[in-house]
């Protein structure tokens, strides 16, 4: 399994290209398979989940296709509705094939993706959806077996998530454009790449009111066409690179990114101390001195993202006196606790509260990856470290972070990939973030 080994003590500073949103880019991927005429997608990151998306896409007998970050996809020549246990494990966001092959085909068999790292995470909010849109739904053998009512459409509704939830948004939002009637959803994620969804089906033809807003009001069609469309920039992995910068006293721009999805993390950012400055399509983050503690709640946007917690708390790790970080959106989110402790941080966590006493530094020691943003904590820490550290099961960074290596690099960090893979272990695990 590979490793990385990051020599510190490093100042993160320079130039940093933003990729296309895993989590953007995941749904839309999905959603093509609503399409009856070919659709392309640009500005699609390579990574891990992506591939294991295409794939199961694949399996379902469509020709898609991926060239550098462009994906081409054609659904006419579909040939069953199945996702198998063996890639729904590996990536709980396949259960976004539910919702368009429900819509579009009147049936769908797609594994449960099971439980991960960061909670038991249940997808009964996306079940209950569509069977208060005339579904039927059973669950046997592990496998969610749906069919639409007959006539083989599902039939819009009135529905409100009882927590809000991006996944569960986005595939019933798929699964109400191609419905018979309207349906008003409420209580819907507002994050940006639910958003992004939202502004490609449009482009395919779907009929959506109150995009950006917590009230999805969709006007079923009857057919859907391709488009071309591009994937939104990844607020996460810019404010991963730009927490960098607070922990060195150094000085990171990212380009090619949306300074308007960050509003909450650039404004923690400031109150530790950092000079931020945006244009249009870059951020600008410079750090002199210590960060100064703050307070973090995870919250469904636009508020602090659960995504980005890992990332603060390495910051919070190395400020000039207490912070206190509350998680509320998945329950085991502090895998990362554990590592960072390793290398000297002093966190006491009770419930979902974590209370960070800041440290001068932090110390090299081997610690071990365990969801992509609790691993880019683990390097951003590693980088800002005296001497080597060895990060195991890195496979969780490759997962979320396009070219991380070289971006890495670019920013002036230390870092080398040791054990090259022989085995395709990482694929075991079912996982998210
Ligand atoms: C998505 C993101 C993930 C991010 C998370 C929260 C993708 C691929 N992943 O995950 O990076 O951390 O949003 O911003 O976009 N829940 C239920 N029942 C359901 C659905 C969710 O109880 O049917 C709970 C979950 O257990 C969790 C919370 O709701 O505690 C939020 O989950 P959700 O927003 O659905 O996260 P994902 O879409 O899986």
């Amino acid at each position: 399994m590979d490793q990385f080994l990051i020599t510190g003590r490093s100042r993160i500073a320079g130039e940093v290209t933003i990729s296309g949103a895993k989590n953007a880019a995941l749904p839309l991927l999905a959603a093509m398979i609503l399409a009856e005429t070919p659709t392309t997608l640009n500005n699609v990151p390579s990574l891990q989940d992506v591939r294991t998306l295409i794939k199961l896409i694949e399996g379902l007998g469509i020709t898609i296709e991926k060239n550098g970050n462009v994906v081409t996809c054609d659904t006419s020549t579909i040939e069953n509705y199945f996702a198998p246990y063996e890639l729904v494990k590996t990536m709980r966001a396949s259960i976004l094939v539910l919702g368009p092959l429900l819509a579009r085909f009147g049936e769908a068999e797609v594994s449960l993706p099971g439980g991960c790292a960061i909670g038991s995470r249940p997808v009964d909010q996306h079940l209950k959806a569509f069977e208060a849109m005339g579904a039927d739904i059973k669950v046997e053998n592990g496998y969610v077996i749906a069919k639409a009512p007959e006539g083989g459409r599902l039939i819009g509704c009135d529905f409100s998530f009882d927590m809000v939830t991006v996944g569960g948004t986005e595939n019933v939002l798929i699964a109400a454009t191609l419905a018979k009637g309207t349906t008003v959803l409420e209580n819907c994620a507002r994050e940006p790449e639910v958003v992004d969804l939202a502004n490609m089906l449009v482009a395919m033809g779907a009929k959506i009111e109150g995009i950006g807003t917590s009230t999805l009001t969709i006007e079923g069609v009857e057919s859907l066409k391709g488009c071309e469309y591009s994937v939104v920039a990844d607020r996460i992995e810019t404010g991963s690179y730009l927490a960098g910068a607070l922990m060195t006293e150094g000085d990171v721009t990212a380009k090619n990114t949306d300074p308007s999805l960050l509003i909450p993390v650039l404004q923690k950012f400031e109150e530790m101390g950092a000079v931020v400055t945006t244009g249009d399509d870059w951020i600008r983050v410079q750090m002199t001195g210590r960060p100064k503690p703050v307070d973090i709640r995870t919250q469904p946007h636009p508020g602090f993202p659960t995504d980005m917690q890992a990332q603060l708390m390495a910051v919070c790790c190395l400020a000039e006196g207490t912070s206190t970080i509350s998680e509320n959106i998945f329950e085991n989110r502090y895998m990362h606790v554990p590592e960072l402790k390793r290398m000297g941080a002093d966190i006491q966590v009770d419930g979902h509260t974590a209370i960070v006493r800041g440290v001068e530094a932090f110390n090299a020691a081997p610690v071990m990856a365990t969801d992509p943003r609790a691993s880019m904590s683990l390097v951003m820490a590693a980088a800002a470290a005296e001497g080597e550290t060895l990060i195991d099961r890195i496979y969780h960074i490759d997962r979320g972070y396009e070219n991380v290596e070289e971006k890495l690099r670019g920013l002036g960090v230390k870092i080398k990939r040791v054990n090259p893979v022989t085995d395709n272990a990482e694929s075991e695990e079912a996982n998210n973030g």
